[in-house]
């Protein structure tokens, strides 16, 4: 049985992560901020952990890879994320907002990885997978604002491409993939995609990963994104 590590998995795309892996007969290690107010996450059936952790605390994501360090790691899926304020125009930028999102978007993936990366060599997929988005892509970026969001998905990449050379010796991909304009909190009541199949086509594209991939953007449709 392969096993997922999901951050943020009370709601949201991790949430259906959590809940599609559990239903393909994976194990889920589940971690969220507040285990006791996750109500649908505690709900989900199969063979299901729920962990507290907030990845804004690197202690605590020391102390939980402590607690883990005899689990074979498949998947590490670095989830969680925030958006950053909303007002984002040139000239309002809050810049002690940017730091908190830097750390949770940016600065927690590769802590994440750090110190899980023994549970991950272990299994038998090796597969680091972080969460960005087409919000980060320079590239495609004609729209300009959304200053802090948009760079720590684009420090995201950096980390993930970095890593990916780093870690290739051990076996192990990593990569990064945008959801899509998702319907969750983040996403709103107006995006284009339902969770439920964001999350079936990351999957599709996680299950099809090989060591070629490794420092690679993916969309979870299979677009593709530039850098
Ligand atoms: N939805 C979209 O359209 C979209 C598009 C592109 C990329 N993404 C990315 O996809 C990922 C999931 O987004 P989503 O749409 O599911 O967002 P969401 O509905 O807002 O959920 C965000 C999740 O991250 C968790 N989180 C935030 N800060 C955390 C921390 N310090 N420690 C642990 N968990 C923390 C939240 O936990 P709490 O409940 O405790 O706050 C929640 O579980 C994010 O990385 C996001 O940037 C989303």
């Amino acid at each position: 049985m392969p096993t997922v590590l999901i951050t943020g998995a009370n709601r949201g795309l991790g949430l259906e992560f959590a809940r599609q892996y559990a239903a393909a007969g994976w194990q889920v290690l589940a971690t969220c901020r507040d285990p006791q107010s996750a109500t649908e996450l505690n709900a989900v059936a199969g063979e299901i952990q729920v962990l507290p952790l907030d990845v804004s605390d690197f202690l605590a994501i020391e102390t939980v890879s402590r607690i883990l360090h005899a689990e074979k790691i498949d998947l590490l899926l670095n989830n969680a994320g925030l958006p950053g304020s909303r007002a984002a125009a040139f000239g309002e930028t809050d810049y002690e907002d940017w730091s908190e999102v830097f750390r949770v978007n940016t600065q927690a993936p590769l802590k994440m990885a750090e110190c899980f990366v023994e549970q991950v060599a272990n299994s038998d997929k090796k597969l680091i997978v972080s969460l960005t988005s087409r919000l980060g892509s320079i590239g495609e970026n004609t729209e300009g604002e959304q200053y802090i969001y948009r760079s720590t998905k684009a420090a995201l990449n950096a980390i993930n491409k970095s890593m990916s050379v780093d870690l290739a010796g051990r076996g192990i991909t990593t990569v990064v993939i945008h959801p899509g304009w998702a319907r969750t909190d983040m996403g709103g009541p107006n995006a284009a995609v339902d969770p439920a199949d964001s999350v079936t086509g990351m999957r599709s594209i996680i299950d099809k990963l090989t060591p070629a991939d490794a420092g690679n953007i993916f969309s979870y449709n299979g677009s593709s994104i530039d850098w």
